[in-house]
This record gives C-alpha cells, structure tokens and sequence, in this order.
C-alpha cells in the first residue's frame, strides 16, 4: 500500500463510554481489549495498512492510558501524537482542538470505538473526485434511531443530518468516519463544547459547504453498548470483521498464551480469553470476553458476556448476556442474563442469584 502522507488522521477518543459502563470506569472505552487487543489498536492497524502514518489522539476522559500504551506509535510503524481536552469539548470541539497538529489539506476524522471492514482509500478517492468539502462515510442499519441519520440525494450529495431522531427517514447513517478539507476545521468555534453533529454538519449544509456521503456495505459495527462490544469481538476473533491485527489468527477462539485453560473445556463463538486468565475444567464458553486475569472456575457456562480483569466467576455459574466488572466475585451456581451488570469488586455469595431451581 502506497504511503499517504498527503494525510492526517485524527481519532476522537475521549468520551467517557457510559454506556459500557463499569467497563469504562477505570479503562476509556477504546482500550478495552478485544480479540486481545485494545479496540483502538485494531483501528490503528486498519488506518496504517491505507498508508496513512501521522495520527492524532483527541484525547480527554482517561487521556494518560493512551499514551502510556502507544507511545509514539513507533512500534506500530506510525507516529501518534496527543491532544489532550482538560475538559471533554464534544466531537466538534475535540476536532477544532487539533488544528494545530494538522499537516495536511485532507483531514480524516475517526470515531474512536467503530469496527468496519471499510477501504479507507474509498472513502478518500470519492472526496477527492467529488471535489467535497467534508466527505461522510454512510452505512445502512436496521434501527437507524441511535445514530446520525444522513439522507442523500441522486448525486451523493448530503441534503441534512438528524443527530439521534425518533422518526428517521432513512436507513443510512452516519458511521462515524469523515474526510475534511482542513479549512473547514478552522470554522468550528474554539475552546468551548461543540458538537460535530448537532451543530458543525447541520451548519456546513445551511452555508451550502458540498457534503458528500460515500456509502458502502462492507462490515460495520458501533461498539459501545455491551451487545454490540461482545458480537464485535466475536466477529474479530472469527473473521466475520478483518482486523490487520489477526490475519491468519482467526477461528473460534483466540486465547492468549499465557492463559490457562484445563481440560474439557469448550471455547466457542469467537471467545477470547487474555493474559493470564485461567479456565477451569469442563467450562463452557461462547461468544464471550474473558478480559486478563479473570477466573472461571470449573463448570461454569458462559455466553455472550464480558467479564473484566481480575472477576472470578464461580463454579457451575451460568452467565448470558452479562456484565462482570474488575474483581467481582460471582458465586458457584450464580444464575445471571439478560443484560445484568455487576459493578467491580461486588461480591455475590454461591447461590447468590438464581432464576429457577432446575438449572
Ligand atoms: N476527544 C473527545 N472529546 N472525544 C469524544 C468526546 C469529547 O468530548 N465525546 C465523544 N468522543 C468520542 C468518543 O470517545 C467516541 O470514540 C466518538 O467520539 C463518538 O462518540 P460516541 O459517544 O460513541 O457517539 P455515538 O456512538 O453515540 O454517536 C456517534 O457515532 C455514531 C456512529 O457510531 C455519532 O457520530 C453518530 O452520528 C454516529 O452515527
Ligand atoms: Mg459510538
């Protein structure tokens, strides 16, 4: 892949992922570990395999976690740079806050927690040919209603943006990936809380700035409610979403080499399982995140859950679609589903929760 140091790239990753919270109480949401790596790391690798090097973190809750991992993004072949919000300035704002770091004409702007299979290079030869002022990446969903709603006309062109609306008329939104031509950054207010959604893109329409969508329909994903953070994993780990990261790694479980893992055990449906965790005998688990340090003791069964570093889950515990915070303790025999999130260190004693005597 040619370089492209006609490029900056600038992922916005300060926000305080509330919605995958306890996750996110002590580790910003796009550095929880999936398929074994931080989720920012994956991103990393898909924008240094388009050719783009010069990166910029738009920093702001848990700012110093980035840099202590990544450093000068040397050893991913990059050079990161760091632009810390003292207080978050929203999506707007976090972009405006860059300006100075900026080498290039052509901006390209990343939301910090999507996963997608999408050709980057695409996206900047339709700005380019299209002669855009800002150029969005649109994909198609089926309940557009959590997103930026974006219809577009015959020509491609942007004709609004409808930031989180009831009522969408239409299917395609905004997947969170934009190129700038730089200029327009510098029209976006300084130093206060502004948000590129809300407010940039509805202004850049009203002063007839050319917005171009570039839709596509590879593989795309928001990662930050606990379903979609799990599926995404699983879809790393399997294959289903490329990351440069795994190539040649992919099958129904990627497990660290540090881990351990006893006998009888099943690990299925894009599991993994990080540094140091332990597994114990006979336990079952599918399509799940097993962060580092965690203990499953033997014969738990577990599907489609996250549990953070340092949780054990006890013996015979049975475990859907839940949340497990930072050592917690869930007893033998435990019984959690449906979305159920422990916050960390909570201890729940064996037998603690149960929904039914026959389990
Ligand atoms: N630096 C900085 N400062 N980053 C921020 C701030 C801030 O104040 N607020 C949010 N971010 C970062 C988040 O860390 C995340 O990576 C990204 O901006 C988007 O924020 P989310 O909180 O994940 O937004 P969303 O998922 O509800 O909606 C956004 O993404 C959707 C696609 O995934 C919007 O852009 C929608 O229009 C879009 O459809
Ligand atoms: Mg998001």
């Amino acid at each position: 892949m040619a370089v492209r140091d006609d490029v900056d790239a600038v992922i916005l990753v300060g926000g305080r992922g509330t919605r995958l919270r306890p996750l996110t109480i002590n580790t910003p949401k796009p550095m929880l570990p999936t398929a074994n790596a931080p989720f920012l790391k994956h991103l990393l690798a898909r924008i240094k395999a388009a050719g783009i090097t010069h990166v910029v973190l738009g920093t702001s809750y848990k700012a110093e976690v980035f840099e202590d991992y990544f450093g000068d993004g040397s050893d991913m072949g990059l050079e990161i740079e760091y632009v810390v919000e003292e207080e978050a300035l929203g999506t707007g704002g976090a972009i405006r806050n860059v300006w100075d770091k900026l080498r290039n004409d052509t901006v390209m702007v990343f939301n910090g927690d999507v996963l997608g299979d999408t050709d980057l290079n695409a996206i900047l030869e339709t700005h380019t040919s299209k002669e855009a002022d800002l150029t969005m990446h649109l994909v198609r969903v089926g309940d557009p209603r959590a997103y930026g709603c974006v219809p577009t006309d015959v020509d491609g062109r942007v004709t609004a943006f409808l930031e989180k609306t009831e009522d969408p008329p239409t299917d395609q939104i905004n997947a969170g990936c934009y190129v700038f031509r730089r200029e327009l950054i510098k029209d976006i207010p300084q130093g206060r809380v502004v948000s590129v959604e809300r407010e940039t893109f509805p202004q850049f329409l009203e002063s007839g700035r050319r917005v171009i969508g570039h839709v596509d329909v590879s593989y795309w994903r928001d990662m930050g409610r606990p379903d979609d953070f799990v599926h995404g994993s699983s879809d790393l780990v399997r294959g289903v979403a490329r990351s440069p990261l795994l190539e040649g790694k992919t099958g129904e479980a990627n497990v660290d080499e540090t881990a351990g893992v006893a006998g009888g055990v099943l690990l299925l449906g894009g599991t993994s399982v990080g540094r140091g965790a332990e597994i114990g005998a006979g336990s079952r688990i599918d399509g799940s995140v097993i962060f580092p340090g965690a203990t499953i003791e033997p014969g738990a069964v577990i599907r489609d859950s996250i549990i953070a570093a340092g949780a054990t889950i006890g013996a015979n515990a049975r475990l859907s679609n839940a949340v497990i915070g930072e050592g917690a303790q869930i007893g033998a025999r435990c019984e959690l589903r449906d979305g159920m999130r422990v916050w960390p260190g909570v201890v729940i004693p064996d037998n603690g929760v149960r929904f039914s005597t026959d389990a």
